[in-house]
Parts: C-alpha cells; sequence; structure tokens
C-alpha cells in the first residue's frame, strides 16, 4: 500500500511516500528555519505563509522522486494535531483537497504518533511494545507504545519541552535557531563539568522540568555580563547538553527498569542528539534492554513518519472525511 504523507505543524514543509508502512519511497522537505532563524525563533504567520508557497512543489516532487502517479497512490495521511494551527491547516487542507479530488481515503496522524514511527522506517523488525521518549520542540513524553495506535504517557516535562530548552539556551548563548544542533556543535569544543547546572526537582516519577536548568543558564550568562566578564560559551553548551541529556536519560532509563521493558527507543527533533544517543546506548546496556535509535535523518519533522503512522492508523480503521478538523493540542493518546 502506497501512502503519500503530508506534514505541516511546524516551519518544515514535507511530503512523503511510504510503502506498507516501513519502506521508504521519497521524502522531501522545504524549511522556512533559516528565515525563521532572523527573528529567533519559528514565527507562525511566517510558518504558514511559507507552507502555502511550497506545499504542491512539495507533493510534486515527492512523487516525482517516488516515480509514482497519483493515480499509484492508496491513501494520503496528513498531520491534524498537534502543532502551530495555521500551520497545521495548510497542509491539512491540502491533503483533503487532493484525497478529495484523487478520491482517495483520508488519514489522519498525531504528529508524535509520527515521530514514533520514523522507528518503523530505521528498523523494520521493531514491533510494539516498547517504551519510547518522545522530545521534540513542543513536547517531552515518555510513553509505552503498546501497540502501532495505542499509547499510554507515563511521564512528561510541566514546564518546557527539551527541544524548546535547547532553543532558549542557544539564544541566551546567541548561538541562532535552531538550537539543538547549534548547541551541540558548539558543545563539542566544551567541558561538560565546567558549570555544574542543576537538576530541577519535580513530582512524579517520570516527569521533567526543565526551566529552572535553563534559568539557571541565563542567571550565569546575566551575572557575568554585569559584572562584565564573559563566559565560556562551548563550556556553558556543553554544560547545559550533559545536564539535559543525563535528565532525560535517567527518566527513560528508571521507566524501562520500573516496567521491564525490553525494548527501549528514542524518537523526535531531540532524538538526533549524539550526547543523548551515547548515554542512552550504555544506559540500555546496563538494564540488558535493546536500544532502537531512528536515523538522523528522520529525528526532525518529516512526512515520511507521517506516511508510516498512516499506514497502522489505516489498518485500524482510523480515517476520516472532509470534515476533518486540525487541533492545535491533543493527547498521543487519544481514541
Ligand atoms: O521534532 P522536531 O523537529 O519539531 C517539533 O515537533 O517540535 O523538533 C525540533 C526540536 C528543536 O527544538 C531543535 O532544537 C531540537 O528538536 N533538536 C535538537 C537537535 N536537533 C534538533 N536538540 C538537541 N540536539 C540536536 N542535535
Ligand atoms: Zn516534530
Amino acid at each position: 500500500m502506497n501512502i503519500l504523507g503530508i506534514e505541516s505543524s511546524c516551519d518544515d514543509t514535507c511530503a512523503a511516500v511510504v510503502r506498507d508502512g516501513r519502506e521508504l519511497i521519497s521524502n522531501c522537505i522545504a524549511t522556512s528555519a533559516a528565515e525563521q532563524n532572523l527573528y529567533g525563533g519559528v514565527v507562525p504567520e511566517i510558518a504558514s505563509r511559507r507552507h502555502i508557497e511550497h506545499i504542491s512543489q512539495v507533493a510534486e516532487r515527492a512523487l516525482r522522486e517516488a516515480g509514482l502517479t497519483l493515480d499509484e497512490i492508496d491513501a494520503v495521511a496528513a498531520t491534524f494535531a498537534p502543532g502551530l494551527i495555521g500551520a497545521v491547516l495548510v497542509g491539512l487542507n491540502f491533503a483533503k483537497g487532493l484525497a478529495f479530488s484523487a478520491e482517495k481515503p483520508l488519514i489522519p496522524v498525531h504528529h508524535l504518533r509520527g515521530h514514533i514511527a520514523a522507528l518503523y522506517l530505521t528498523h523494520p523488525e521493531l514491533k510494539p511494545p516498547f517504551l519510547c521518549l518522545v522530545a521534540s520542540g513542543g513536547h517531552s513524553h515518555i510513553v509505552e507504545v503498546t501497540d502501532y495506535t495505542s499509547f499510554k504517557v507515563l511521564g512528561r516535562t510541566v514546564d518546557d519541552a527539551a527541544g524548546e530548552a535547547f532553543d532558549k539556551v542557544a539564544r541566551t548563548l546567541g548561538l541562532g535557531y535552531p538550537g539543538g544542533p547549534a548547541v551541540s556543535r558548539a558543545a563539542a569544543a566544551g567541558n561538560p563539568r565546567a558549570y555544574n547546572l542543576p537538576t530541577p526537582h519535580v513530582e512524579g516519577a517520570y516527569n521533567v522540568s526543565f526551566s529552572g536548568l535553563k534559568t539557571a543558564v541565563l542567571n550565569i550568562v546575566n551575572k557575568a555580563n554585569m559584572k562584565g566578564e564573559s563566559i565560556s560559551v562551548p563550556d556553558m553548551a556543553a554544560s547545559f547538553e550533559f545536564r539535559i541529556t543525563d535528565i532525560l536519560a535517567e527518566k527513560l532509563l528508571l521507566a524501562a527498569k520500573d516496567t521491564h521493558a525490553k525494548q527501549i527507543c528514542i524518537a523526535g527533533g531531540v532524538a538526533a542528539n549524539r550526547s543523548l544517543r551515547e548515554t542512552l546506548q550504555k544506559g540500555a546496556q546496563k538494564l540488558g534492554a535493546k536500544l532502537y535509535l531512528p536515523d538522523i535523518s528522520l529525528c526532525g519533522d518529516n512526512a515520511a513518519m507521517i506516511a508510516a503512522q498512516g499506514y497502522y492508523e489505516y489498518q485500524s480503521g482510523s480515517l476520516a472525511d472532509l470534515s476533518l478538523n486540525g487541533l492545535a493540542t491533543l493527547g498521543i493518546d487519544y481514541r
């Protein structure tokens, strides 16, 4: 079954073709990240406008690179929640129009379920149940994936998402947007033990909190500025990266231990972080669990993951008609 996926929930306009939920046929992205960098973060209206300009060409390219005509596509899957609502609606309405005019089924896909499905494209043998950390610019969840369309949230951030914390610290350090890769690059030349940053206390065994960590960085930078001193950007980037990935890994591994998980996964933009990947590799080995990492190229937003999850949503009978609306927020465990 060939599914055309459409994704536009943030600043990337994406279309892709995936066969039977597992085989990536094409994967196309147009991003407005460079333009968003001028403003230090994503400006929702700019994202929506760029989606409108790019969506038709990106979808055409995904079909062309797949060597398929629209006739040979069996269904259209689109992100309908959660995300910047003006951005979501561009891709969703494009997908609705395409599905209606080509008389194809329309499959609504939850963005975070899509991030998890990126793992199916990387690891053909991976099947639920497994435990997954989903860490993106808007969410940080520890989720039990009990089946392809069945999820139980064990823990979440009580304030900032992990990616958001990377982005804010990058801005404080003058490193630009998106912050995750920029902090990582700077951290490569720094000492992770140079600044002793706090692990914020939080209620709930598997919950995380990053607001205090971000503020700690801000306070050190501001104090140094007031005294006319400078801080080492590489050392601060490395210390922050060390602390935040340590917190994420510790919570995920604790949840894995308590639930006797044999398969541990990570997904979302932050899953591209090298320090997180390495820390988890060691931790999973100690637990005797197998760690599955998504291919770096599939960690950030893309439509292949939406088409992959779309396949399993279709199998479970989750189809939509033209009354389908987009939602800015929706839990991953919706039914
Ligand atoms: O999943 P994603 O592409 O979009 C959302 O759904 O939000 O995640 C984007 C987030 C951004 O906050 C970005 O800074 C972060 O993922 N990110 C990283 C890395 N690459 C992207 N964070 C840490 N390390 C990275 N290498
Ligand atoms: Zn995302």
